[in-house]
């Protein structure tokens, strides 16, 4: 099933209908000016409005035309202006915007894509963000530590399971590690299922 299909038919289980409270506790300690920011798969956008309201400049991303037509609405009905969220329709991987951003944000985005598109994804945020911008992944579903197996061939998704060393093994060598916390809030039954991860941008990739 397309992305899109699951939107058009309404089967969007993921949707949790208000922002994650790992960003809203992010946005109430952020240090520094609010600059441009993009929410990739961003789906109804709740997080993208977050953004906006703390006065970050922000692109919801999404492949799907129905969510960016259910952000616009909900952009609308909330009273957020078309000037500081804007929808954009587009693969993530293939994107290339007028300019880079200071800050993306990625909530089940990760989990979202399919493992073997992880050094693709990689690779965009590499490109998408600014040197010395932060790239914050909240990494959900962790998974089961007594398992201790990463995503298995063949096991059903999306979600994928991820893991903080699955990201660090991601970024290694272009972004800086600047934190890992484990939110002090989540949506009803991502309890413990979440760790935010903060990744600073370098100038230049490591022995490039
Ligand atoms: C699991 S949903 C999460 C949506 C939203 N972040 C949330 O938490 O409600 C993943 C979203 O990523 C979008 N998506 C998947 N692949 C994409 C791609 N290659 N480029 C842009 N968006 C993509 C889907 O359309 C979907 O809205």
């Amino acid at each position: 099933m397309s992305w899109e299909t699951a939107w058009s038919e309404g089967r969007t289980g993921w949707d949790a209908g208000a922002p994650v409270p790992a960003l809203v506790e992010l946005l109430e300690s952020w240090e520094g000016e609010p600059g441009r920011a993009l929410v990739p798969g961003a789906g109804s956008g709740y997080d993208a409005l977050e953004l906006a309201r703390a006065g970050w400049d922000v692109t919801a991303l999404d492949l799907a035309p129905t969510a960016a037509r259910r952000f616009e609405e909900l952009r609308d009905a909330q009273g957020v202006s078309a000037d500081s969220a804007r929808a954009e329709v587009a693969d993530f991987f293939a994107w290339t915007p007028a300019e880079p951003f200071d800050l993306v944000w990625d909530y089940t985005f990760l989990c979202a894509i399919e493992p073997d598109m992880r050094e693709a994804w990689a690779d965009a945020m590499w490109r998408l963000i600014a040197p010395g911008g932060v790239l914050v992944t909240l990494i959900f579903p962790i998974f089961d530590h007594a398992d201790g197996a990463p995503h298995r061939e063949g096991e059903p998704g999306p979600p994928y399971r991820l893991h903080p060393d699955i990201v660090r093994g991601l970024v290694a060598g272009r972004f800086d590690e600047a934190g890992l916390y484990e939110p002090t809030a989540s949506h009803p039954g991502r309890e413990g299922m979440e760790l935010v991860g903060r990744w600073v941008r370098r100038a230049e990739v490591e022995g490039g």
